[in-house]
């Protein structure tokens, strides 16, 4: 099939790769000028494990372009993957997709299928509908088709989904989604039809139970600090109930990202809008906001309130493994936080880019640093070995992915730190 493409950021960029590689013919359209030019020359910007190889590899069934219409030309399939981010006062920021669907309306010839995968407030199908219906006399269907793919594992995600969500009212535009999606051999219980709002609604739900769960198991980790018991053990002993599992139960400095904090946010201030206090995600939320001060105190109260010239080594900038990206990072913040109190700071991160204070390796972000604090559990920061962080001046680990939580670091002259054993 011939698909446009619109947006390509991380969810827009996943699409065209896999879409590609499902055996479909893609035109992908940005209007960021250097992105374009460097996506033509083969060059994909942001890190994502196999996205460039895939892109490289399909390459002939995919072109890049800046104007809609030319996506349009000969497809009746158009994916609308831009951003919507989270204003100030906590509205969504659906313009891009306005934008984009004046640009659809005025440049559509025959009946075109429109899916949205970006996230947006539950109801806008229907509001983003009648936009284009009084912009153009072209019969068009906007199917809802939330995506769930984490970065740094979104290839997978997208090729291997755990279910696919189709909004649609119109029979048509879902016989012609589930044809596309055929290559991905999903059985039936994995393809879930359902109306446009409840399809929007699902998204915004997922990631807020997934945004409580984290939340959640911080909380029960400051517990177990103060009564002496050990989150490993709890976190064990929960993901043997299969009704609670035994994802998103890691405690750490929180949850970051370009999801959790804007979708939190979002849903609340959605459900506020009709009169509703969502006071659950409100305490995720909160809590969330809180971890990094919480372990930058563990910090504080070893030093004794004062910081001033020790020499921070800071394993991890990107706000989870595997990607490069720092929106939302609590890394950011905590940085911020030591060095507004006198700290200096040698922050490394395999994919990540800062302008400030990045050295090249962890031997020289260890090299003369007083502590080590971790901060994104790349796989390379685990297998450390003990010499390495013997070097460390004072001896100090603050562990805030509990990489090290089961290692004992203590009986070999280390004083470690982390969120959920010991205080
Ligand atoms: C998330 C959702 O998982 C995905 O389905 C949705 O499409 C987009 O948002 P992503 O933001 O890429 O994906 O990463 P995810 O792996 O969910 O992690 C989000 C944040 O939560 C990270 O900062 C991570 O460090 C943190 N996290 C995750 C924890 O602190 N503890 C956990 O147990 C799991």
């Amino acid at each position: 099939m011939k698909i446009c493409v619109i947006g390509a950021g991380y969810v827009g960029l996943t699409c065209v790769a896999c879409l590609a590689e499902i055996g479909h013919q893609i035109v992908c359209i940005e209007k960021d000028e250097k992105k374009l030019n460097n996506l033509k020359k083969g060059i994909v910007s942001i890190f994502e494990p196999n996205m460039e190889e895939l892109i490289l590899k399909n390459k002939s069934k995919i072109t890049f372009s800046s104007e809609i219409k030319d996506g349009l030309i000969d497809s009746n399939i158009c994916y609308i993957a831009v951003g919507t981010p989270t204003l100030e006062n906590g509205e969504v920021d659906t313009n891009a997709i306005f934008e984009v669907a004046n640009e659809i309306a005025k440049n559509i010839k025959n009946y075109t299928i429109i899916i949205n995968k970006s996230t947006v407030p539950i109801g806008f199908n229907k509001k983003i509908t009648n936009f284009m219906k009084e912009r153009t006399k072209t019969p068009f269907d906007i199917v809802s088709n939330p995506e769930f793919l984490r970065q740094g594992s979104a290839i997978n995600d997208f090729l291997n989904p755990e279910r696919l969500i189709i909004g649609t009212s119109s029979k048509k535009a879902l016989e012609e989604v589930l044809k596309l999606y055929k290559p991905l051999n999903l059985n039936d219980n994995q393809i879930l039809t359902m109306d446009e709002n409840s399809a929007e609604m699902v998204k915004y739900a997922a990631n807020s139970f997934l945004a409580l769960k984290i939340s959640y198991i911080n909380e029960i980790a400051k517990l177990c600090e103060k009564t002496g018991a050990n989150i490993e053990h709890i976190k064990l002993g929960l993901s043997k109930d299969s009704r609670i599992g035994e994802k998103f139960l890691n405690a750490g400095i929180g949850f970051g990202g370009s999801c959790f904090p804007k979708d939190t946010k979002a849903i609340v201030n959605i459900a506020k809008e009709k009169g509703i206090e969502l006071e659950t995600i409100k305490s995720a939320i909160e809590i969330n906001e809180n971890q990094i001060e919480y372990f930058f105190q563990k910090i504080m109260r070893f030093y004794k309130n004062n910081i001033k010239n020790k020499t921070f080594a800071i394993l991890g900038l990107a706000f989870k493994p595997n990607t490069n990206d720092l929106r939302e990072a609590p890394s950011l913040k905590l940085i911020k936080k030591l060095e507004s109190n006198g700290a200096k700071i040698k922050a490394y991160d395999p994919k990540a880019k800062i302008e400030n204070h990045q050295v090249e390796s962890v031997k020289e972000a260890i090299n003369e640093a007083n502590a080590l604090v971790i901060t994104t559990e790349w796989q390379e920061f685990k297998e450390l070995p003990l010499e390495t962080l013997l070097k460390l001046k004072d001896k100090a680990i603050f562990d805030g992915r509990n990489i090290f939580i089961n290692k004992n670091l203590n009986e070999y002259g280390l004083q470690y730190f982390c969120i959920g054993k010991n205080e």
